[in-house]
């Protein structure tokens, strides 16, 4: 049947013959764009909601499960690069070894990984950035800096009027000129990057050594706050509410598979981005662990700040100048999470429209003088600024994390189905004890979207059936490997 027809492994072959990419990278450099990716919003951010809701100290714990299940899928994503070190990521690999209905739908929900991901950043970037003007002494109004829901929280929580009107201006003009950048080409930018990478590193470790001093152990007990339910019968604290908050953190981890958008530029991809893959999730779960014992010891998980946790600790132990560093290293790292994430959604869809999933002239043509797929970046920019100008953080957060968590799985069963398929397929990397890791990287990723909101459930089944419909209405007949249709793929 047509929904399983499977891209050839010589097509695969001939597209990248086709690219003109140098390979540059080691194996060290991709583990640096793995980290470059991962840390962002997620620590920088989502630690403080993740505590102060709903898991208290044990946010470490949270941090723990999300970064296990996360391995699995690492462990499963390595094998995949392994055969075929290919960019597009994980829609790529399964398109030549699962098949194309099950390939589309994982695209599908890579578009809520990298798009919503950048969004979050997007709302992330916006809260440090109004802390870094606030240090300066310049207030922005609640209206200006804050989607509407959020901001009229915080009138309610200032006992003052609700603004009639609010939209997060800063999130808005930070999207613009990300997408500015990516539509100009990212040579300086991919520069710029990695010693963006350096310091943001820098200043992690600089968080737990510096507030390894002020930890005050009291703050860690109860470690586990005992199990509350609120008046709109939600639940928080206990273990419940860890794994509320591991959903959440979750987040955090979210974009080590970024390594494997970059294969078309690694010296030797076959080993070095599986290497990469899992070495750049190892060294994030050990400072994620680390930096969220330290949080929550420097200060009372229910005193922890909501828009920018991490530096705000700072200020709260007597400690200015360090709030400046954190600052102004969480805004440049955030800008540069947002630029691969976006970078990752535009090579997505362009692999997608290469295989005629996707209509050509809005998300495969590269600019005559930049060569990027400068519409393709327009339109992600667009979408991500208003939804980043209207829509609190948690809410995009959530719909990121579902997407990731039901494509990690995807991945998982595809690497064990071919596994069963293919034995005889040159694997230069295997994942060990293959069908019990995929069998619990499916589990704990079934399970940690188990925990997310009723709410941003319906938003995903809904999401997951408009994806279907778009299948089925454009992208089955207009696919490349639709008979009548090789002339295209040629011609492209
Ligand atoms: N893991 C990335 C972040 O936390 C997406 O911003």
């Amino acid at each position: 049947m047509s929904i399983w027809r499977r891209k050839p492994i010589h097509a695969f072959h001939s597209d990248a013959k086709k690219s003109e990419l140098n390979r540059v990278l080691t194996k060290w450099g991709l583990t640096s764009l793995g980290i470059g990716a991962i840390i962002g919003g997620g620590i920088f951010t989502l630690t403080g909601i993740a505590a102060h809701d709903h898991a208290g100290p044990a946010l470490a714990i949270a941090f723990v499960l999300a970064g296990v299940a996360c391995t699995f899928a690492a462990l499963c994503y390595a094998e995949f690069s392994s055969i075929l070190p290919v960019e597009g990521s994980a829609y790529a690999y399964s398109y030549g070894t699962v098949g194309e209905l099950f390939a589309w739908f994982i695209g599908w929900n890579l578009i809520l990984e990298y798009m919503m991901g950048a969004t979050t950043v997007a709302v992330s970037w916006s809260g440090y950035f109004d802390k870094l003007l606030h240090l300066f002494g310049i207030n922005l109004p609640l209206w200006l800096v804050n989607d509407p829901l959020t901001a009229a929280e915080k009138a309610a929580e200032l006992g003052i009027e609700a603004p009639t009107f609010a939209f997060n201006l800063p999130a808005f003009i930070i999207t613009w000129i990300v997408t500015g950048i990516l539509v100009k080409g990212i040579k300086e930018a991919a520069r710029t990057n990695n010693l963006i990478v350096i310091l943001k590193v820098t200043v992690v470790i600089f968080v737990i050594i510096m507030g390894a001093f002020y930890i005050n152990t009291a703050n860690w007990l109860p470690f586990i706050p005992e199990h509350i339910v609120d008046a709109k019968g939600v639940g928080h604290f206990g273990w419940s509410g860890i794994g509320t908050a591991a959903s959440i953190v979750f987040f955090a981890y979210i974009g080590f598979d970024a390594v494997s958008t970059q294969a078309g530029e690694a010296i030797n991809p076959k080993k070095d981005v599986p290497f990469a893959i899992v070495m750049s999730l190892v060294i994030c779960t050990v400072l994620y662990i680390l930096v969220s014992l330290v949080l929550t010891g420097m200060v009372k998980y229910d005193a922890l700040d909501l828009k920018a946790p991490v530096a705000s600790a700072f200020s709260s132990i007597g400690q200015p100048w360090a709030v400046y560093i954190i600052t102004i290293a969480a805004v440049a790292g955030l800008t540069s999470v947002m630029m691969v994430m976006m970078l990752g959604q535009t090579r997505i869809f362009l692999g997608m429209a290469k295989d005629g999933l996707l209509p050509k002239n809005l998300f495969g043509r590269l600019h005559p003088k930049f060569k990027t797929p400068y519409r393709s970046t327009l339109v992600v920019g667009g979408v991500i600024s208003i939804i980043a100008s209207f829509t609190p953080i948690d809410k995009v957060s959530e719909m990121c994390s579902m997407g990731t968590l039901l494509a990690f799985s995807m991945v998982c069963l595809a690497v064990w189905m071919l596994r069963v398929r293919q034995p005889d397929l040159e694997r230069p990397y295997k994942t060990p004890y293959l069908p019990v890791i995929a069998t619990l990287g499916i589990l704990s990723n079934l399970i940690l979207m188990s925990q997310v909101r009723i709410g941003t459930w319906y938003a995903f089944i809904c999401w997951g059936i408009l994806g279907i419909i778009v299948y089925f209405a454009y992208s089955r007949k207009n696919s490349h490997l639709h008979p009548g249709n090789e002339e295209k793929a040629n011609n492209y």
